[in-house]
């Protein structure tokens, strides 16, 4: 296993592989490593002669202190994960002075307003960390390919947006969301859940798979209406948004338009812990 938690060390490894023109498939996680990462993992080193893993709890994408530090950190338990799937694979583990020296601060993006919806909106600050990160991460681990779960599928545009705006030289590889046999999309925040809560957590994806089959024949007023109406009967939940959007854009459906793909994404907090997941309405 090769472990690396200076990016001068990972540096001096990777440089002559890439000189040599090895394939870097890169998957950046924040640790809490669960089956989800490992089906990004699994396909990097499918797709890549090498495959490289940061596991830094970034702190310039929380805008909520408490959330920083009750986010789960696991990195013996996210070794023995990785080693499961394959002993080869780099793992680079950064301090946080690694990565941004004395003062942990963001860069300010312009993401062509995908960043000013959703999450964007709930969280202020937070995609600027993400790019932040995403930007210095491919800046050391120069990959071929980075893999990101379709959970942050906003994340997900706007990381695709930095590179087309950046024009850096990475293809970007969006993956299905992985969710346990009760439904419920994988997530390190699900680590936080009781047993009970974990169970009556799957409800969100239910919701989402309903309204998917309404929208068929339903306006997307009437739909969002029906998922607030639902989550209303649900005192253990609490419903932040549910929005339907555009794909490409984010923009809120007003009215539908056939040429458009939508997908409905939803934000929900059970036990105080903060959910989010999405579903493709076509
Ligand atoms: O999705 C995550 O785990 C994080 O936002 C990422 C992409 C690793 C950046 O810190």
């Amino acid at each position: 296993m090769f472990i690396f938690n200076d990016k001068d060390s990972l540096e001096a490894f990777l440089n002559p592989l890439i000189n040599q023109k090895k394939t870097i498939g890169f998957v950046p996680t924040m640790g809490a490593l669960h089956e989800g990462h490992q089906s990004l993992i699994k396909r990097s080193v499918a797709e890549n002669e090498i495959t490289v893993i940061s596991i830094f709890v970034n702190p310039t994408q929380f805008n909520n202190t408490e959330d920083l530090e009750k986010y789960p950190r696991t990195l013996d338990q996210d070794i023995d994960k990785v080693k499961e799937i394959n002993d080869l694979i780099l793992i680079y583990a950064p301090t946080v002075e690694d990565i941004y020296g004395k003062s942990p601060i963001a860069e300010h993006f312009n993401f062509d307003g995908l960043e000013l919806q959703m999450e964007g909106k709930q969280r202020p600050g937070h995609f600027d960390g993400v790019g932040t990160i995403i930007k210095k991460l491919f800046a050391t681990v120069k990959p071929t390919r980075a893999y990101f779960g379709e959970k942050d599928f906003q994340q997900l545009q706007i990381i695709k947006k930095l590179v087309s705006k950046e024009k850096l030289p990475v293809k970007i590889v969006g993956c299905p969301i992985h969710r346990a046999s009760s439904g419920l999309a994988m997530s390190s925040r699900n680590e936080r859940l009781s047993a009970d809560a974990k169970e009556k957590a799957a409800f969100i994806y239910k919701v989402l798979q309903e309204a998917k089959e309404q929208f068929q024949q339903r306006s997307a007023k009437e739909v969002i209406d029906f998922v607030y109406t639902t989550f209303e009967k649900e005192p253990e939940f609490e419903l932040e948004y549910f929005e339907i959007a555009d794909e490409e854009t984010l923009l809120s459906c007003i009215e539908k338009d056939p040429h458009k793909k939508y997908r409905g994404f939803i934000t929900a907090f059970i036990e105080n812990i903060r959910l989010i997941d999405n579903i493709a309405l076509y």
